[in-house]
């Protein structure tokens, strides 16, 4: 083949690889890296098309999709892709991420970029490391049946990521602006998108204080960054497919006038010595109790539901309202909104306490309990360990169960098997 067309067709590899799945395994055989060094093949750094004007803010509101640069990975810098099985919970990351840095003094937001992924080079002095000035989110792309990318709510992450923003001091931005560049990663890095319904896509975009300097203030530069990791189940289940709980009453995840309701590094930490201790006595997570009465809040990282019998005889879905203890779930939300269509459920916000809890499950008035999140959907809970007891709880001797209805309804619009304005599609 003569030279010139040989080096057409490497730079044409070299711009599609992230569609070539054949290339991560001859990459060394094509001596990409020799070719690299070659100045006629020199991958250009790629700017996003323009194709929509400006939005009217300042850079100091808002980095925007349209200043993006694109820079790929080389074919060699390219990860082999896990085995479904093996994936787990965020133990592999994709070959490109996001990156945007904000310094005060250069005007606020810079432009963004997708670079091969990497690691960070921050100070040590910077504040995120020492004053956990920082917040992360958490949401999947999921390969529907009918091969097509789509996102789940992302602009309830994006709000929930701005208030986490504030809070602590960080900049804030347009979350139409995040999700675009957001998506335009996960294009580029979308062979990584699981093609299976029991694995996807997890995104990570975080935010973090990077002034270095050890005063307790707002800082004035920070970094938001987005890693993506494929994933499967996140927690393991007992034989029966449910988790056990444990609620220890001494230990608070949050407290009123806190940060419960935000997605901060600071809420989760804290929580490792009781999961470990659960851990230990048999359980898999942990039930978050509050206050003089044991309000029942969330559990693990999830929020928590359960179903009963109420008082007029009627199956009730019941969830502890958002008052400021509990984080806003995208999950919780979409389950309050499509449950309550449903004529067969009466749907509540509404306290639970432990006592309640015990009252109605001695009466055989409790159905079910389970928790929700991104990151499991919904999740049976077969017993909660208590002061010393078990109590179990029926959840999984249920005929028709609520929450598998809630899970396959989730699930069928995530993946495509029903249209729905939930789900964002995106590539
Ligand atoms: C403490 C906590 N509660 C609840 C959730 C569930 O929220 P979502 O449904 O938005 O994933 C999460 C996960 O983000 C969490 O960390």
């Amino acid at each position: 083949m003569p030279i010139r067309r040989s080096k057409v067709l490497v730079k044409w590899i070299y711009e599609n690889q992230h569609k070539i799945q054949a290339v991560r395994y001859c990459s060394s055989l094509l001596r990409y890296k020799e070719l690299e060094e070659s100045p006629q093949i020199e991958p250009e750094a790629v700017t996003a098309p323009q194709t929509t004007p400006r939005p009217q803010i300042t850079p100091e509101f808002s980095f925007k999709y349209d200043d993006l640069q694109v820079r790929l990975a080389a074919p060699y810098q390219l990860q082999p892709k896990p085995e479904a099985n093996e994936l787990g919970f965020g133990k592999y990351f994709t070959d490109h991420m996001l990156k945007i840095n904000y310094f005060k003094e250069l005007g606020g937001w810079q432009k963004p970029e997708i670079i091969p992924f990497e690691n960070l080079s921050i100070h040590p002095a910077a504040k995120a490391l020492h004053y956990a000035i920082q917040l992360f989110e958490g949401l999947k792309a999921y390969r529907g049946v009918d091969d097509k990318i789509r996102l789940f709510r992302p602009d309830l992450n994006m709000q929930r990521m701005n208030l986490a923003a504030q809070r602590s001091g960080l900049p804030m931005f347009d979350g139409e602006e995040l999700i675009k560049c957001l998506v335009r990663l996960i294009q580029i890095d979308q062979e990584w998108v699981p093609h299976s319904e029991s694995s996807t896509l997890y995104l990570r975009p975080t935010l973090i204080g990077t002034e270095p300097t050890f005063g307790v203030m707002e800082p004035d530069s920070a970094m938001l960054f987005a890693i993506l990791s494929p994933v499967s189940a996140y927690y393991k289940t007992r034989s029966d497919g449910a988790v056990s709980i444990y609620a220890d009453p001494n230990v608070v995840r949050a407290f009123p006038g806190g940060v419960g309701n935000k997605k901060v590094g600071s809420n989760y930490g804290p929580t490792i010595a009781v999961t470990s201790r659960a851990a230990k006595l048999g359980h898999q997570q942990v039930l978050w109790l509050f206050g003089p009465d044991k309000e029942l809040t969330e559990v693990g990282a999830m929020n928590i539901f359960i179903v009963y019998i109420n008082e007029q005889g009627d199956k009730q879905l019941s969830t502890p309202p958002l008052n400021g203890l509990i984080l806003p779930g995208v999950t919780r939300r979409s389950i309050l909104e499509l449950a309550s269509q449903w004529e067969d459920l009466t749907v509540k916000e509404e306290v639970i306490t432990m006592e309640r809890l015990i009252e109605l499950n001695s009466k055989g008035r409790l159905l079910e309990m389970f928790g929700a999140g991104t990151a499991v959907v919904v999740t049976p809970i077969s017993n909660v360990g208590y002061l010393e007891e078990n109590i179990p709880i029926p959840t999984m001797k249920q005929s028709q169960p609520v929450f598998q209805r809630l899970k396959d309804t989730l699930l069928a619009i995530q993946y495509g098997h029903i249209d729905h304005p939930y789900a964002k599609i995106i590539s």
